[in-house]
């Protein structure tokens, strides 16, 4: 057998016996469906992951594309330290507008900024020249990985890690006649990501799947 296949039983083992939802974060969810914003954040074991990987590399600069509620925004911002920031970009100002208003209750708005913005916009024109990065969490549109991969790696400092998530596709990662662009878009950035020169990747099936990359 390669590896253990997991089911839902052993996911909520993972996430009952790891927790990193609070009552905040879980009322952010809610806010989130009434307020007409998908159910499209990162997963609670995602959240111990990123948690756990960012306090044990003692990450202070932090730039995410894909904000949604700012729920993975708040779970970072939270495992870095008082003079950690975490920037994050995203397209839908109500959605920009919701996230802010939820780091406010959070008590993080001098941790997290949320930018307005496409994300290759804001990377190119505002955030060019503002590294070095620790971490890189791609969230985002799923064809623009490629292009936001090129656009953080010279932002981060060797050793930093890109991380890219959904890098399973909802599990068609593997189905080589997809015609889904967003399937394609994960599969042509986890190829990018195995092929970078200056990049050692691996694939960490955690939730949907994060490619994760360390920079040389
Ligand atoms: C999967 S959600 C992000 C989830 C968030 N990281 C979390 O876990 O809480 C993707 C977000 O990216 C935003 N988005 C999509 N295309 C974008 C683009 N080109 N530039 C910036 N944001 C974009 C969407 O509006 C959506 O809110």
């Amino acid at each position: 057998m390669k590896g253990t296949p997991l089911n839902d039983d052993i996911v909520d083992y993972m996430v009952d016996l790891f927790p990193v939802e609070d009552d905040l974060l879980r009322q952010l969810r809610e806010d989130a469906i009434t307020a007409g914003i998908p159910e499209i954040q990162i997963s609670p074991e995602q959240g111990a992951f990123m948690q756990v990987f960012l306090r044990s590399t003692g990450a202070r600069k932090v730039v995410e594309v894909g904000t949604l509620g700012g729920y993975s925004a708040i779970i970072m911002g939270r495992a870095m330290p008082e003079d950690g920031h975490v920037v994050t970009i995203e397209r839908d100002p109500l959605r920009a507008e919701f996230a802010r208003d939820q780091i406010r209750k959070a008590g993080l708005e001098k941790k997290i900024t949320v930018m307005t913005g496409s994300g290759i916009d804001v990377l190119e024109r505002e955030l060019a020249g503002t590294g070095p990065y620790d971490f890189a969490f791609l969230d985002a549109d799923k064809p623009g990985y490629v292009r936001y991969l090129e656009l953080v790696y010279p932002l981060m400092r060797k050793g930093g890690v890109i991380a890219g998530d959904n890098a399973l596709a909802w599990g068609n990662i593997a189905d080589a006649k997809t015609d889904d662009p967003d399937v394609q878009g994960m599969q042509a950035f986890n190829r990018a990501m195995a092929e970078h020169p200056g990049i050692q990747a691996s694939l960490v099936p955690v939730g949907d799947g994060m490619c994760i990359g360390v920079v040389m």
